[in-house]
């Protein structure tokens, strides 16, 4: 190739160092990988079922009332008041719409403006693994390093000592998904407390994920809550609440998410969020507003619905030789494939895709190194529970 002047131009890489360090996401392939051999969709965290008519009729409404042009670019007024109202009508924590709220294009916007936000060349960012797959990518897009700290299959749990000796003073803030996927686990109150005491002790921010606030398998033997960061001692300042729309209402294709966080850093996230997206769709967003004000019996059925399709697949798994611990939260199980005996989680979740007719995800999309997933799968249960019995009797055949 040659300039106008006849110069040779010297060829540079035509795609971005960055590109080339992370693959296309595994957990949307599967669900490519579905369609192609028409298998029950396992994979993807999206439910088959209806979303809630209320919320459907808000959306059409909003647009009938042409509510069609670009809100507020870090978000409209209606659906921040709501978000804020909600939060501050069961806590103290007098979230101020107007400075502290950032509504995005869903929480996979909200996590990636927020990294953009706060993070410099040689930032670390503590990631507990397995980790929800988009973290990694997000960590290469904004320039931070990861720092990984295990919880521990069985049972997920998590050492202190192992999370303490990953802090330093490198370390500008931690990613916190409770309830979580994939494991199920929901982060207790001592936990959060001992992640809060370190990003004290080491000026870092606490990044928490609770898209899956609402999704709580509590009982009275066995009592569990979903806490906030945010409500920590100390931690008002420090932490960005990333949430949204698409698990708690049933509209992942809606694209409505959102940050909460002091105003410093919400004025970083907006101008990050302004040039990435400009802003979430409108009339949903306004959708969104309504969706928020749903009665407390609205957020109890949701997750009783979902106590029963975790119920159904878990003994399903259990019976057809699957290992794993029953989720707390959010609707996935990662369960251990080892009684198969298949060369790895790709070669399983493959043969289960083509021969059973179930797409699930396989373990390392979930690691930092593959190895580390090699004997485990990721099931989604956000399905009909007639999807579900169907699936549990295609796993039949593997006993
Ligand atoms: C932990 C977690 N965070 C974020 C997302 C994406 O949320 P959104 O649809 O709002 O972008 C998901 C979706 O599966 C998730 O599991």
């Amino acid at each position: 190739m040659t300039d106008p002047t006849g110069k040779p131009i010297a060829r540079r890489g035509r795609l971005s160092q960055k590109a080339e360090l992370f693959t296309e996401s595994v957990i949307r392939e599967m669900t490519r990988k579905a369609m192609l051999h028409d298998a029950i969709n396992l994979a993807q965290g999206f439910p088959d079922f209806p979303a809630p008519a209320a919320i459907k009729q808000a959306a059409i409404d909003a647009i009938k009332a042409d509510v069609n042009q670009y809100a507020i670019t870090w978000g409209a007024k209606s659906i921040r008041e709501a978000i804020a109202d909600k939060l501050n009508a069961n806590s103290s924590l007098g979230v101020d719409p107007t400075r502290e709220l950032t509504v995005t294009c869903g929480a996979t916007e909200a996590m990636i403006a927020t990294l953009l936000a706060i993070i410099n060349p040689g930032d670390e960012v503590i990631v507990f693994e397995p980790f929800y797959e988009n973290y990694g990518p997000d960590a290469i897009l904004s320039g931070a390093t990861p720092r990984y700290v295990p919880l521990e299959f069985p049972g997920w749990t998590l050492d202190t000592a192992k999370l303490e000796a990953a802090f330093s003073d490198r370390t500008k803030a931690i990613i916190v998904n409770t309830p979580n996927n994939p494991t199920g686990k929901v982060f207790s109150r001592p936990e959060l407390g001992a992640i809060a005491e370190l990003c004290r002790r080491y000026d870092a921010i606490a990044i928490t994920d609770e898209i899956y606030e609402h999704i709580v398998y509590s009982d009275p033997q066995r009592p569990l809550e979903h806490v906030s960061m945010l409500a920590l001692d100390g931690m008002r300042d420090r932490t960005v609440v990333i949430n949204g729309m698409s698990k708690t209402y049933s509209v992942t294709g809606w694209r409505v998410g959102w940050t909460i966080a002091e105003p410093e850093i919400t004025s970083a996230i907006r101008k990050m969020h302004d040039f990435l997206t400009v802003g979430a769709a409108a009339p949903l967003q306004e959708a969104g507003a309504t969706a928020l004000k749903q009665p407390p019996a609205y957020y109890d059925e949701l997750c009783d619905g979902y106590r029963e399709r975790r119920d159904l697949l878990c003994s399903a798994l259990e019976e057809s030789g699957f290992g794993l611990t029953v989720p707390d939260g959010a609707y996935y199980v990662m369960a251990d494939i080892s009684a198969f005996g298949h060369s790895d989680d790709v070669a399983f979740a493959d043969f289960l895709v083509e021969e059973i007719g179930i797409a699930v995800v396989p373990g390392s999309s979930f690691y930092s190194e593959a190895g580390k997933g090699a004997r485990q799968v990721r099931f989604a249960f956000c399905k009909r529970l007639e999807t579900l019995r169907e699936a549990a009797r295609r796993l039949a055949r593997l006993r």
